[in-house]
């Protein structure tokens, strides 16, 4: 029989999961279906109900849903606990596993770029829902120091207090943005929505980056100014695929108890997105 799994959302067209997950299964040759499901946040309880009864075995879920799906899950599982945010839930005998595979995603996209797991000086522009999965991975290294900077400073003040709640080991403060400081810093992560649109500039004096210096942007739509000006800058810079690849591969992971196919799934993403910046002429 077909093993069926999706990903939900509101909208859910922009999304690329079916893309990279039908290569997955292609690779793999298992015969499943991945399927996009548009979930208004007001139905959320009973068509996953639905999907359940239906045999769906896994789902990703994406914005506005990550925080909404936590209260109807029966367990929730590592940074998924503790950062309140699901990506990706595993249906066992119907019930419901809440993971969040964001962490170990840009984890592994960072070591991709030569960073090395442990504690770290970083600024993450952003207090959002992303920023606070990055932020508390990198802060879970012992010794860390992470900045919030935040173009609404009281939101980046309020991330920056649970963090240091959550993460007493490690250290968080919150800036404003014009504030940015890196002469310290190895490490400077975008995880604002700046950068998905063309036009887009950037949210730092790009003077300020410099010869070692990690820059990762969390955008993946395309090159961003800041991936650009940083490798002018001679730092070492990527976009937000890799994330996306990773988060991805740890789903797919978690619903088949097996090593994703990361070539197949990493070129299935690549072609999607020059296909896009085409048709948009981004
Ligand atoms: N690569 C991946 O796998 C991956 C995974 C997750 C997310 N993402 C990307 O990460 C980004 C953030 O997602 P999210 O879910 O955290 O979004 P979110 O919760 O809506 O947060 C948006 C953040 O962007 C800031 N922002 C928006 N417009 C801005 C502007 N004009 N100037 C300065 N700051 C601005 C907001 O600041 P305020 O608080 O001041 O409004 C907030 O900090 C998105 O681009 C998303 O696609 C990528």
């Amino acid at each position: 029989m077909t093993r069926l799994f999706g990903v939900m959302g509101h909208p859910v067209t922009h999304s690329l999961s079916p893309v990279m997950h039908t290569a997955a299964f292609r690779a793999l040759r298992l015969d499943a279906l991945y399927a996009p499901f548009d979930v208004p946040p007001r139905v959320l309880k009973p068509i996953l109900r639905a999907l359940i009864l239906a045999g769906v075995e896994g789902m990703s879920v994406t914005v506005p849903l990550k925080e909404r799906v936590v209260p109807l899950m029966d367990r929730l599982e590592g940074s998924a606990r503790a950062i309140g945010a699901v990506n990706t839930i595993v249906v066992r005998r119907r019930r419901l596993i809440g993971y969040n595979t964001d962490g170990p995603g840009i984890v592994l996209a960072l070591r991709e770029l030569g960073w090395r797991a442990g504690p770290t000086r970083a600024v993450v522009l952003g207090a959002g829902g992303a920023a606070r999965a990055v932020a508390w991975e990198l802060m879970r290294a012992p010794g860390s120091v992470v900045t919030i900077a935040n173009r609404r400073v009281a939101r980046g003040r309020r991330l920056a207090r649970w963090l240091s709640r959550a993460c007493p080991r490690s250290r968080a403060h919150a800036r404003a943005l014009r504030e940015v400081t890196l002469a310290e810093v190895e490490l400077l992560v975008n995880a604002t929505t700046v950068g998905m649109q063309a036009q887009d500039g950037l949210l730092i004096d790009p003077t300020r980056l410099h010869r070692g210096l990690l820059v990762y942007d969390l955008v993946y739509h395309r090159q961003t100014a800041l991936v650009e000006a940083a490798r002018r800058r001679g730092c070492v810079a990527a976009n937000g695929m890799s994330m996306l690849l990773y988060q991805g591969a740890e789903a797919l992971r978690l619903w088949l108890g097996r090593p994703a196919p990361l070539a197949p799934m990493r070129r299935a993403l690549e072609r999607s997105l020059q296909r896009r910046s085409i048709v948009h002429g981004q």
